[in-house]
């Protein structure tokens, strides 16, 4: 029987993160302050740890993963990379389709990654306590279980449509012994305001970021930790790439096209950066591979954002980042996949989508539920509404294949499983979801208040 699953022996959990920083054809454009001059590391300090800032700027290749990091890593890695043949079956592609399973880890999804990295940083620092905000609640929980593992408290702001969307992700959290409040809240000054503007406010992303850096700023006991976005974020979800690589020399094949979902940018980054170092060192064996964001086409911030420097946050705390983005003060509908309802894109994704190395598309809500639900059908797995959206494009690929008879190799982030997002899924059945077309003129008048840097 031809093997389906390809497991690599813990030996082979990476010993380092790979750094695209170091094979960029232009230096990434720095983060600047409210001066509009480059930030220096000790303006950063009070919220992130030196160790962490470091990694953030850092242009080395290669940055050594500790060895305390890598033994909670063998909780769940490597994770699998499964050939989804009766996904090709189903859809009677010439096309082969491969998913790495990130679903495995204890929260259900890539962000542990780099959670337990953070936590151990922090620690190592002294810190204690740990804010943070989250969308889907993969980001909350991974951050909860790395604080419990490294004797960190962490406090989560969840954006309030996923708080009320997925209760059992609240559960999880607190399990991990995490406090959780939707955002906005009233604990911080940022989600007093937000409530008086607008009392029903749905949250998002650069909301609940605000409120979470307002309240690490404010206490010296106290940092922070972002799940997405940021380079050294980017950097440790790099293990996924590399397995994936070592597992395709297993398999004896290597992939044509590699496609993640695009929230923040770190589950792309993760996958497709060690690929993107095979791109620019002229290509694996000369071939060279697509590497293909995916985004929801109701918070288009690749697609219709523009390239500029912006805020990472809604409330203007956190350094101006050169990124595509809609504007820090755009709230995106409320789409299930809560985990892709940022207003930006990471700078090193950002840069190498700008200088046309990689590529992107934006798929609407219910053609990825509808992929999703085939996918499961076929392989057993539920995604989360975030991996959906990879699957799509993938499905999408693998048919262009059959019109053309090209037996190419694909290749998708499975990045979580759905357990949580189940509610979701019935909303779906029960023909409730929406698509939303983001109108190009409200992503104007949003873009008008892009930071002045004149
Ligand atoms: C399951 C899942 N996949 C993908 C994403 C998007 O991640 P990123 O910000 O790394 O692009 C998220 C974000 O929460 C998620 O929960």
């Amino acid at each position: 029987m031809e093997s389906l699953r390809f497991i690599l022996p813990q030996s082979e959990i990476p010993g380092h993160w790979y750094n695209v920083a170091a094979d960029l054809p232009n230096p990434p454009p720095p983060p600047l302050g409210p001066d509009g001059k480059p930030v220096n590391p000790e303006q950063m300090g009070a919220i992130f740890p030196a160790a962490i800032l470091e990694q953030e700027m850092s242009s080395e290749r290669w940055i050594p993963i500790p060895q305390e990091v890598r033994e909670i890593y063998r909780l769940w890695r490597p994770s699998p990379l499964v050939r989804a043949a009766r996904l090709e079956a189903m859809l009677g592609t010439p096309a082969k389709i491969y998913y790495k399973y990130e679903g495995v880890s204890p929260a259900g999804s890539h962000k542990p990654n780099t959670a337990v990295p953070q936590a151990y940083y922090n620690r190592q620092a002294g810190i204690r306590r740990l804010t943070t905000e989250t969308g889907a609640g993969q980001w909350g929980c991974s951050l909860a279980l790395a604080g419990q593992m490294f004797g960190i408290d962490v406090r989560v702001y969840m954006v309030k449509v996923s708080y009320e969307q997925k209760p059992y992700r609240r559960s999880m959290m607190r399990a991990w012994g995490a406090e959780v409040f939707a955002s906005p809240s009233e604990m911080t000054q940022t989600g007093r305001d937000a409530l008086a503007r607008e009392p029903n406010h749905p949250g998002s992303l650069g909301l609940a970021i605000s409120e979470a850096v307002e309240e690490a700023a404010s206490r010296a006991d106290t940092n922070y930790a972002l799940g997405s976005v940021l380079n050294h974020v980017a950097l440790h979800q790099t293990i996924i790439g590399q397995e994936a690589k070592k597992q395709f020399e297993m398999a004896g094949d290597w992939p044509d096209a590699v496609f993640a979902p695009c929230g923040g940018g770190s589950s792309f980054a993760g996958m497709a950066f060690p690929f993107y170092a095979d791109n620019a060192a002229g290509g694996h064996k000369g071939k060279m591979v697509q590497l293909v964001a995916v985004e929801p086409s109701s918070c288009p911030s690749l697609t219709k954002g523009q390239y500029a420097y912006d805020f990472g946050d809604s409330s203007g705390f956190t350094p101006m980042m050169k990124m595509y983005t809609l504007g820090h003060n755009f709230t995106p509908p409320s789409i299930h996949a809560g985990g892709l309802r940022y207003h930006g894109a990471s700078p090193l994704v950002s840069q190498l989508y700008h200088e046309g190395l990689i590529e992107v598309v934006a798929v609407p809500q219910l053609a990825t539920f509808e992929a999703g639900v085939m996918f499961a059908r076929a392989e057993g797995v539920i995604p989360a509404p975030e991996s959906c959206h990879a699957i799509r494009a993938a499905i999408d690929e693998a048919l262009r294949c059959k019109q053309t008879g090209e037996a190419r190799t694909l290749l998708f982030n499975l990045t979580g499983h759905g357990h949580f997002d189940m509610s979701s899924y019935d909303r779906y059945f029960a023909g409730e979801l929406e698509d939303f077309e983001y109108p190009r003129e409200a992503i104007q008048e949003s873009l008008r208040h892009l930071p002045d840097l004149a």
